[in-house]
């Protein structure tokens, strides 16, 4: 998957933020670190640095949403992570993104810590974050 298709599909999903360009996703492609899984319909980038392994992103296309797609993108890049020596994976989500929470708890993630008032939100006040983990197997 090319930069360009995941900046395309980044801003179709995000409707709440920024969407990312398509010169900071060809920057994180480009890092030995980092590495995506997923196509043009769901995508997710990964960074791995020592044991730990952080979800930096993961969308899927509105017109492809309750497919399982993401679910099977988390499976995927779990397992890639876990062969390139992640003991441990966390990511951080909106409070108020209740899919995407749910979404984390059925792949196994649990509540690890908050930031408070980390999303701002352009009609409201700001937002905390929720850090989720998990151990890799
Ligand atoms: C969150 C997101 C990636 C989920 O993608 P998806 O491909 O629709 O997710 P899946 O179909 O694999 O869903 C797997 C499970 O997650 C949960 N889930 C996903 N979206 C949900 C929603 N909108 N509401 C409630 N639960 C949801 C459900 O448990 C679902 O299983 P089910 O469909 O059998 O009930 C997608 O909604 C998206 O791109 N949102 C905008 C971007 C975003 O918020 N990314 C995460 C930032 S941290």
């Amino acid at each position: 998957m090319t930069a360009d298709q995941m900046a395309a599909l980044h801003a179709a999903a995000f409707t709440q933020s920024r969407p990312w360009s398509a010169a900071e996703f060809a920057a994180l492609l480009d890092s030995p670190h980092c590495f995506a899984t997923g196509d043009a319909r769901a995508f997710a980038l990964v960074r791995v640095i020592a044991d730990e392994a952080e979800l930096l992103t993961i969308a899927t296309h509105p017109e492809h949403q309750r497919q399982g797609l993401a679910r099977s993108c988390m499976a995927d890049w779990m397992q890639q992570a876990a062969s390139r020596g992640a003991a441990y994976a966390f990511l951080e989500v909106a409070a108020d993104n209740i899919g995407a929470r749910a979404l984390y708890e059925r792949c196994g993630f649990a509540t690890s810590g908050q930031r408070r008032g980390y999303y701002a939100r352009p009609d409201g006040p700001a937002v905390d974050a929720i850090i989720m983990s998990r151990a890799l197997p």
